[in-house]
């Protein structure tokens, strides 16, 4: 099926996703702590999670990702470039003013930095989208980008992770139309958040589990309310994920509060032929090794199903951003003729398999290593990615072109 009401389509033109340069197995993990490994791999539904070398941070990755499109598409038309993450570097400057410098992106560019929690990557899709109507010659840079972190031995370590996507937001995008309606849920709950001093988040797992429910039922009314599609003309659903699990939770909250049969597998379960695919275990098949990478999960979650889905064109996606403290929004989208690249998963699986493996010990110690931001120091060389964070000088973060 396939529905617009604009009169010129925008959307997400391009998508790119990067992560970090280590992987943690979660089996060693469970092995070091004492855990039955299927606690992380059935219970939480991941496997791995990335983390980054001492060299990265969220403004390497998010230009890792955007690299790729700039290569792709050059700078034609982008005047604004929005940056939303959690784990920001710095108080005050937009980690994407270093990112303007390091894609040599001109400078008549506006950059901001969105924050609220997971969902500032879906506040700066919607704010590229307005910025595009007004404007339809322009094409705004979006990049999700974080590095989520935990306390060691806390419940919440297994859920890290580290990852960045990056989209072009255009008139008569290539992938995805953004459709006008969207569900909209605020609610002050103090589930998750990471006061300034602290580079771990506080958390109260049982009650982030149950807001996210309740912000996911809160924003689809809404989006009922708002003459939205209804649960029969959306073919594919995606989810926010911090692990798997939580998606698959979802999806049995909504088909509890629609009346529809949604299927409920995720890779490895047995499928129910009488209920509805609606893409859930396609959509998890990169966050189950990436781990939470918060603004970009959902995003991580789009590429997953349109590299994997070759008989989208034409169908309508939902997709449900939760972030934390919280604010949550439900869009839709219509997926673009021509959209599918053969290649655009082995990119992504290559850069997966590429991780250099971490062992336990040696994440404990990089994890606990946090240098501080008013003395000056160099990094090691580590990443392989295209861009390093070289150190601190002057209080300052160094940031520089590893190769041409
Ligand atoms: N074999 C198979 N499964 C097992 C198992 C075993 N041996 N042992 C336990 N499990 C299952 C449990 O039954 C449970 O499954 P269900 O949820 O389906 O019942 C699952 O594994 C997890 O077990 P617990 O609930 O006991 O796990 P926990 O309490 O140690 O931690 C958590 C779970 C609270 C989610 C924790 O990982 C956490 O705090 N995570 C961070 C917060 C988070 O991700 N919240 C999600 C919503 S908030 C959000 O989405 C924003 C964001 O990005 C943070």
């Amino acid at each position: 099926m396939s529905a617009s009401t604009a009169a010129t389509p925008i959307g997400i033109h391009d998508l790119e996703l990067a992560t970090s340069h280590h992987a943690v197995d979660l089996g060693d993990l469970a092995h070091s702590n004492g855990t039955d490994p299927a606690k992380y791999r059935q219970g939480l539904g991941q496997d791995e999670f990335s983390f980054p070398a001492p060299d990265e941070d969220i403004i390497t990755m998010g230009a890792a990702a955007a690299l790729p499109i700039i290569e792709r598409h050059g700078f034609d038309g982008i005047r604004t470039l929005l940056f939303a993450t959690e784990s920001g570097v710095d108080q005050s400057k937009a980690a994407g003013v270093s990112v303007q410098r390091l894609l040599g992106l001109p400078n008549h560019v506006r950059v901001v930095e969105f924050k609220q929690a997971c969902y500032g990557g879906t506040a700066a899709l919607q704010a590229a989208v307005g910025i595009v109507s007004r404007s339809p010659g322009e094409r705004v840079l979006v990049i999700s980008s974080d590095v989520a972190r935990y306390l060691l031995d806390s419940p919440g370590e297994p859920t890290q992770g580290a990852g960045a996507v990056a989209m072009l937001i255009a008139a008569n995008p290539a992938l995805v139309e953004i459709e006008a309606a969207a569900g909209l849920f605020t609610d002050d709950v103090d589930d998750f958040w990471r006061p300034n001093d602290s580079t771990t988040a506080v958390v109260d797992g049982k009650l982030s589990v149950s807001a996210y429910l309740d912000a996911l039922e809160g924003s689809w009314n809404d989006l009922q309310a708002q003459g939205g599609p209804g649960i029969d003309e959306i073919d594919r659903i995606l989810y926010h994920q911090p692990f798997t699990k939580m998606a698959k939770k979802a999806q049995g909250h909504l088909a509890a509060v629609t009346g529809a049969p949604l299927s409920l597998a995720l890779p490895g379960d047995a499928v129910d032929e009488t209920q509805r695919d609606t893409g859930l275990a396609t959509g998890t098949l990169y966050n189950r090794r990436l781990g939470n990478s918060y603004t970009a999960s959902v995003f991580a979650g789009l590429a997953a199903l349109l590299h994997h889905d070759a008989d989208l064109a034409g169908r309508r996606i939902g997709l449900f951003s939760y972030g934390s403290g919280s604010v949550s929004e439900f869009l839709t989208g219509i997926v673009q003729a021509g959209y599918f690249d053969a290649t655009a998963a082995e990119r992504v699986y290559a850069a997966l398999d590429a991780r250099a493996p971490l062992a336990v010990e040696a994440y404990r110690e990089l994890h606990s290593a946090n240098l501080p931001s008013s003395e000056d120091y160099e990094t090691p060389r580590v990443t392989a990615g295209p861009f390093r964070f070289a150190g601190v000088k002057g209080q300052a973060r160094q940031y520089e072109r590893t190769r041409d």
